[in-house]
């Protein structure tokens, strides 16, 4: 986009107004959406940073859509997300990975009208022992024509808009595209504002590094478990692997780094553990903006068409050369 000199510092308001200026006719409404989420980011970041202060560890006792406890902590991040776009017009519809049903926010006819769906964090198993979390949120157009929520929220991956995921590690970073590039977004703790850090990222072609959750592995599909096998024996390059158990964590490693990551199959969720809109398909969006790929382990996650918000996949992500290795090695096991 060639608006940063050195010195010089763009915030991630500024960066997507840049971009909505490239469409002529585009209204703002967009911008002022997608500062509503970054705002909801940074009220969770600091629940995060605030967690045994506030008295939000533990369990919350309920269940949520998946069957799983939900954590206070869910809650109050999903609470934020939805109390920062119940004020964004231009938000017609909200699903959630905590929200049994997609929330009709607005009834909007108008063109500019959007769907925000997100798992407001992700990883939260991991808040007990203080390892990293992340928000993953897409954006799909609202399409006027559709009736019934439910319906409209079933769209196809490569239909959305936007997609994102924030970090809350180390340092905070959003990661963020529009369909031009995936860029990176540092929140300055300081001025509380997202700066751009990284434009353009392109992830590393491959790898010598896999991340899975190894002890499921004698419950996955063959090609997966010869795949793992395989990549042990090689010496030039010797493979490595990390896996921190938050999607986020994971993922981000990948992005930077190179390697793959993987959700296979496996006996208790054999349809894949993973969210297919509100975790998978973002961070397909992301990680093919970045020149990375993203399978199912027979179709391109973004070209899977959903039968319901909550559906499930398999999840095979990464870096381009490494996602084609564990490709081949599940067609010659007969699972493509
Ligand atoms: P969530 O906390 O939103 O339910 O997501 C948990 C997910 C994901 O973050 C992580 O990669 C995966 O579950 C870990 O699952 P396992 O513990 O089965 O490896
Ligand atoms: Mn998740
Ligand atoms: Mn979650």
């Amino acid at each position: 986009m060639a608006i940063k000199k050195d010195g010089d510092f763009v915030t991630f308001t500024q960066f997507v107004q840049a971009e909505q200026a490239q469409y002529p006719g585009a209204s703002g409404q967009f911008s002022w959406l997608m500062s509503g989420v970054a705002l909801a980011t940074r009220m969770i970041g600091s629940y995060i940073r605030r967690a045994g202060l506030i008295d939000v560890w533990g369990e919350h006792g309920t269940t949520n859509v998946q069957g799983e406890t939900v954590k206070k902590l869910d809650i109050m991040a999903n609470d934020a997300l939805k109390r920062t776009l119940a004020y964004r017009g231009n938000v017609g519809v909200i699903a959630s990975e905590e929200d049994d049903e997609p929330k009709v926010l607005a009834e909007v006819d108008a063109d500019d009208s959007y769907i925000v769906m997100f798992d407001p964090l992700d990883g939260s198993s991991n808040i007990d022992v203080n390892v990293s979390v992340g928000t993953i949120f897409t954006i799909f157009q609202n399409p006027p024509d559709v009736k019934g929520t439910e319906k409209s929220v079933l769209q196809k991956g490569a239909k959305q808009v936007a997609a994102g995921y924030v970090l809350y590690g180390s340092s905070t970073v959003m990661v963020y595209t529009a369909g031009r590039g995936t860029h990176m977004f540092t929140l300055d703790p300081q001025f509380g504002t997202y700066l751009l850090t990284r434009e353009n990222i392109q992830m590393p072609t491959f790898a010598p590094q896999y991340s899975v959750n190894e002890a499921y592995s004698h419950t996955f599909p063959e090609g997966y478990r010869r795949y793992i096998d395989g990549v042990k024996l090689q010496d030039n390059p010797g493979y490595s692997s990390r896996y921190v158990g938050s999607l986020v964590a994971d993922f981000h490693r990948i992005l930077i780094n190179g390697g793959v990551y993987m959700y296979p199959p496996t006996r208790s969720d054999p349809g894949g553990k993973l969210r297919l809109m509100y975790e998978c398909n973002p961070l397909a969006f992301i990680a093919e903006q970045a020149g990375g790929a993203a399978t199912n382990g027979k179709t391109r996650i973004m070209e899977l068409e959903p039968k319901n918000v909550h559906d499930r996949v398999p999840l095979v992500i990464g870096s381009i050369k490494n996602v084609e290795e564990v490709s081949r090695s599940l067609a010659a096991a007969g699972h493509a």
